[in-house]
């Protein structure tokens, strides 16, 4: 067998983005007991679900889980000690707590969100199949840091997650919160109904077409003069308020950004996404599961993945704690055994 080959796709230079030639997965709607939760989600282009996972789970098992990670590097950082709250003092990072090395997608308390049964059966429903693959996409432990620690003083960096070049819904992510995440916390804000003008935007601003700025790969960033479009049709921005255990859905092109905590409190997330299994063809399997082995974080979309920039980089440290057991279902969608 060919030896699977795993690059920093941080670069990604591909004509068309990965995957292009097949087809997205259709969302499993039109049924009569179509929950009120997905016809939200269709509307808006993101949906909260209440209590995914009990509170007290959140509370008491997945924030000290976080805050063991953040503190098992012995870099300084202390959970109940604000002077130690510096970037000095934490893993490397970017947007002020977003992890993407390290092997963040395979900490246990990561697996054990991803394996969540109330998240996958979310994921279920969405795609009307019980046979999904998961993502091994990244985290959020912010911790409140001094505003010149943090990229463009912590301003919005508005970006959707598929490529001008995949207008269509291709991809749905989500995150599971942990903390209290009130209006002046930093969380997840979304371009209500941007997902929806997401092709239209394209297609009507052909004109604008620019390599640097309509990327290939999975990713568009939005500046201010853009949004006006979108605003000028209706979109507003909204911070879902969320509770600890709370889960919200998105769709990938729906405008977004995680806003930086402005007060004292943190913020923590697990980012989680599933796709229909079928989606993905041979050798993505084998790339998945060649990068779970390594411990590599990858992006959103389970199944036309890229791998995360510097997962090699000497600073890097890969399963820096024991390998995650997984449980069965997790298995499956990881591929290592079969449905
Ligand atoms: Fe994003």
């Amino acid at each position: 067998m060919p030896q699977v080959v795993l690059p920093d796709q941080s670069n990604y230079k591909g004509a068309k983005p990965v995957g292009a030639e097949r087809p997205s997965p259709q969302l499993a709607t039109g049924k009569e007991d179509e929950p009120q939760w997905l016809k939200d989600f269709q509307r808006d282009g993101y949906v909260v679900n209440k209590d995914v996972v009990s509170r007290e789970k959140a509370l008491n098992y997945y924030a000290p889980a976080g805050e063991d990670w953040l503190e098992g590097f012995k870099l300084g950082y202390k959970r109940d000690d604000p002077s130690t709250w510096d970037v000095k003092n934490l893993p490397r990072h970017i947007f002020g707590g977003l992890y993407g090395q390290y092997s963040f997608s395979h900490a246990q308390f990561v697996w054990d969100a991803k394996t969540e049964p109330n998240i996958v059966e979310l994921f279920e429903k969405l795609w009307g199949t019980k046979e999904l693959t998961v993502s091994f996409d990244g985290g959020s432990l912010a911790v409140p840091l001094p505003l010149d620690q943090v990229e463009g003083h912590a301003a919005p960096w508005p970006h959707s997650d598929q490529s001008a070049y995949r207008p269509q819904r291709h991809c749905v992510q989500g995150l599971l919160n942990i903390l209290p995440n009130g209006p002046e916390d930093g969380g997840l804000m979304v371009l209500k109904g941007s997902a929806l003008l997401f092709e239209r935007y394209f297609q009507e601003h052909k004109h604008l077409e620019s390599p640097d700025k309509w990327l290939i790969r999975d990713g568009y960033f939005w500046d201010e003069a853009e949004l006006k479009w979108f605003y000028d049709r209706g979109c507003e921005w909204v911070k879902p308020a969320m509770d600890p255990g709370d889960f919200v859905l998105w769709d990938s092109r729906q405008v977004h950004y995680g806003a930086f905590p402005k007060k004292q409190n943190k913020r923590f997330a697990i980012y989680i996404c599933y796709k229909p299994m079928a989606f993905m063809t041979e050798e993505q399997k084998e790339r998945k599961i060649e990068a779970f082995n390594r411990g590599y974080c990858t992006t959103h979309d389970p199944c036309d993945f890229l791998v995360k920039s510097n997962q090699e980089a000497e600073w890097n440290v890969n399963f820096p704690y024991a390998k995650p057991v997984i449980n069965e279902q997790g298995q499956k969608a990881i591929g290592l055994i079969p449905y």
